[in-house]
């Protein structure tokens, strides 16, 4: 063959080749039989000049660059086409669809209890309270001595309260608390006065369970303490908070009452939300509800703290929050409350 005629074959089966390529490893292998180096047809062309004589030469080398010139550009539109496919397969594999709809989460919600105590918070933070909160386990002087009940007040009795003991002989004993009212001592104790808090918290009583009992339950206390406090801010107080929980229409009755940790006491009754007084089942026929205790903070309370009664007076009052809820939700059984039945919850989304 001469030599003339092989540059026409070689550029004849590399187009022919060319055509054929579909893929980035058909792509290489043709670029390797080609232009390699070491073993590729092209530079192949280029070892024969040392062959040729001098006329023959200069035509075959032009002939031989040109067709060089010809592969090389092929190749590099090859490459790019190459790689244009190599994108578009790519992103045809990671479209999105955004029409697709979205995975649904369930959402989560307040248990009623939390959503009751907020909603009360609320209310007494509007009016200028801040929140306090105290431990579970007290002892006898917060939980009793300080509030003023005497040593053998039934209130002690371990019937009613929770003892827990540490163990060893004459380790201090302690209790799971009976109420909120600690705290307002610990309050009084670490701020002094003049003071406004409401304390909620967890609170313990040795109570059988049935559908308006627990041992364990929850109560808000409030204490107020300044210069000049009468027992017409106790009232203005309790009428806030029940129209706040309750609506603008509540109408709040106080009776007489007795607490240990104050004097006088009273106990606050509000209109039934329900029959708004006319008498219905919730409220048992007297169209109103007994729902917190209260009073004038006791000057012995206030004295056990720190503070002089001579200068300073105080209210004080604490309700269930669980009873609020209870009432509030129309919720016929107050275990519902402890039992985290997810059907019973979803309800208060
Ligand atoms: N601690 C009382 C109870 O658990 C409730 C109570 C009554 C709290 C009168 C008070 C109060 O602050 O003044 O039954």
């Amino acid at each position: 063959m001469s030599e003339p005629q092989a540059i026409d074959e070689i550029l004849a089966s590399f187009h022919a080749e060319a055509g054929a390529v579909s893929s980035r490893a058909d792509y290489e292998r043709l670029k390797g039989k080609y232009v390699n180096r070491e073993h590729g047809l092209v530079p192949g062309l280029f070892a024969r000049l040392k062959t040729l004589s001098g006329a023959e030469k200069a035509g075959f080398g032009k002939r031989a660059n040109e067709a060089k010139k010809e592969i090389e550009a092929a190749l590099a539109g090859l490459e790019s086409q190459v790689r244009a496919a190599e994108t578009a397969a790519r992103q045809s594999q990671e479209r999105v669809d955004v029409t697709l709809p979205g995975r649904v989460r369930p959402r989560g919600a307040l248990h009623p209890l939390t959503a009751v105590r907020r909603q009360i918070e609320g209310v007494f933070v509007r009016l200028g309270f801040s929140i306090a909160d105290g431990p579970e386990l007290e002892t006898d002087f917060y939980n009793f001595a300080a509030l003023n009940f005497p040593p053998d007040h039934p209130a002690r009795d371990t019937q009613d309260t929770l003892l827990v003991s540490a163990g060893s002989p004459g380790a201090p004993e302690y209790l799971l608390r009976t109420h909120t009212s600690p705290v307002q001592v610990r309050a009084l104790l670490a701020h002094g006065a003049p003071i406004r808090v409401v304390c909620p918290g967890r609170v313990y009583r040795k109570d059988e369970v049935d559908a308006t009992h627990s041992p364990v339950f929850h109560q808000i206390e409030g204490l107020v303490v300044d210069r000049g406090i009468t027992m017409g801010h106790l009232k203005g107080t309790i009428e806030a908070f029940l129209r706040g929980l309750f609506g603008a229409e509540t109408r709040v009755r106080f009776t007489c009452s007795y607490f240990p940790f104050v004097e006088p006491g009273a106990q606050a009754a509000m209109t039934c939300f329900l029959c708004r007084g006319a008498g219905c089942r919730t409220c048992k026929g007297s169209g109103w509800i007994e729902i917190l205790g209260a009073g004038m903070v006791h000057p012995n309370v206030l004295r056990q703290c720190g503070v002089d009664p001579e200068v300073y007076s105080g209210f004080a009052f604490g309700t269930g929050v669980d009873r609020l809820a209870f009432l509030k939700y129309g919720v016929p059984d107050l275990r519902l409350f402890f039992e985290n039945d997810l059907r019973f919850l979803e309800q208060f989304g």
